[in-house]
């Protein structure tokens, strides 16, 4: 049981500090309460708590929807705020429709999008959707752009190009051509940290351009710093319709946000879409000081660069263990693919669960996904000391010599 948390440590009821290389599950990105972030929420939490955003303007909100305007990329103005991932994915799918009158929607095979019976439509995962089914109607899977794993072949960046071209195939063969949406997680998180080729996002957004369909990057988990950029899209030079942001958005505090060009956004009409707690003030608050944590303390470039070294130490440390498929992410969202053997690349995910049970047994907390569960997954909060880095890099890689040899 979690008592404390301060940065990137948590404090368990028997006294004992670990270090947390998951954040949650990738939510505090600033690092557990933070100063500013508490301090802005306890003053909201004198002044006002809530008030209906349905029916008041209220300051925080407002603010933080112009900051968000100012932060984002591209043409992304307007924000319909709620409270989780899920939701948020919800409003834009409802947006899209709106805006375009159209009806279907394309997503990624691997993805995951949420828990809602609009979101699991949208996901690729078939051990996420299990005995929630049927789901909606008029969705379309496209294949993932994921070099190490890949039906096509040639290096990474023709991989890509032939993974986009897939997408074209998909609205002919697998739609009724009535699509409003193409929903992607520009760096995949649950899926197993997969990091999309360079050249597959731009190829992807001409397809969508031709064919009149809208582009919503699923932020909620690699968004705000995680990969090196506030905006993980921001990597690969194309503009989305809509992006969706939630975990990191706030620091812990329950907020989610469906940022859109103008006049996507203004397809909602008022009062048309709502949640009764959706950009809470206190959230909002907490939310203002977070980004300007983010942008004082630079902490996507403090990401970029831990990153890049964890990467380096991980490859290095691991160039001899066959179980070791492939090491990759983008700033401090990295994954380990844990295989049988190289040659064969069969998933190891019982590797992965002792890998995890392994690194808490040594004080340092970590996640695992990918479809197979065979990918573990460090994704620290971004303010987390060098020094504990490199120990919990220490663990990561003694864990799996250990569960070689065990
Ligand atoms: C990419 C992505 N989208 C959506 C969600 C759903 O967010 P929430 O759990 O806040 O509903 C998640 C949660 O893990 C996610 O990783």
């Amino acid at each position: 049981m979690i008592t404390r948390a301060e940065g990137a440590r948590v404090t368990a009821d028997d006294g004992r500090s670990y270090i947390d290389c998951f954040a949650g599950i990738s939510v505090v990105n600033a690092g557990h309460v933070h100063p500013r972030v508490r301090d802005a929420a306890k003053s909201q939490i004198d002044r006002l708590i809530h008030a209906s955003s349905y029916t008041y303007y209220l300051e925080p909100v407002a603010d933080l929807a112009e900051r968000l305007a100012a932060v984002t990329p591209g043409r992304l103005e307007q924000t319909f705020f709620a409270n989780s991932g899920a939701e948020a994915i919800e409003a834009a799918m409802r947006m899209a429709k709106a805006f375009t009158g159209r009806h279907e929607f394309i997503a990624l095979e691997r993805s995951f999008h949420g828990r809602s019976v609009g979101t699991l439509s949208l996901t690729g995962n078939m051990s996420r959707k299990t005995r929630g089914g049927p789901y909606l109607p008029g969705v379309a899977f496209a294949p993932t752009p994921y070099p190490y794993r890949s039906r096509f072949s040639g290096d990474p960046e023709e991989i890509g190009r032939q993974t986009a071209a897939a997408v074209e195939d998909v609205i002919r063969f697998h739609t009724s051509g009535d699509v409003a949406a193409f929903i992607a997680e520009p760096v995949m998180g649950e899926g197993g940290i997969i990091v999309p080729p360079k050249t597959y996002l731009p190829a992807v957004k001409e397809i969508l351009d031709r064919y009149g369909v809208l582009l919503i990057a699923d932020e909620v988990q690699c968004g705000f710093g995680r990969t090196g950029r506030l905006f993980a899209i921001e990597h690969f030079g194309v503009e989305p319709d809509i992006l969706v942001s939630a975990k990191g958005i706030a620091d812990g505090f329950p907020l989610s946000a469906t940022i859109a060009r103008r006049e996507v956004a203004q397809s909602f009409r008022p009062g048309e879409h709502l949640s009764t707690f959706g950009g809470n003030p206190v959230s909002c608050a907490a939310a203002l000081a977070n980004l300007d944590v983010m942008q004082d303390d630079d902490l996507p470039g403090r990401a970029a660069r831990l990153g890049s070294r964890a990467l380096e130490r991980l490859r290095l440390g691991s160039q001899d263990m066959t179980c070791v498929g492939e090491v990759r992410g983008l700033g401090l969202m990295i994954g380990v693919e844990l295989v049988k053997d190289r040659t064969s690349k069969q998933p190891d995910a019982a590797l992965a669960k002792a890998v995890r049970a392994y690194c808490r047994e040594h004080g340092v907390l970590i996640g695992v996904g990918g479809v197979d569960g065979n990918v573990v997954r460090l994704q620290p909060p971004l303010v987390i000391a060098e020094g504990d880095l490199e120990e919990a890099l220490s663990v990561v890689l003694k864990a799996l010599e250990h569960s070689l040899v065990a």
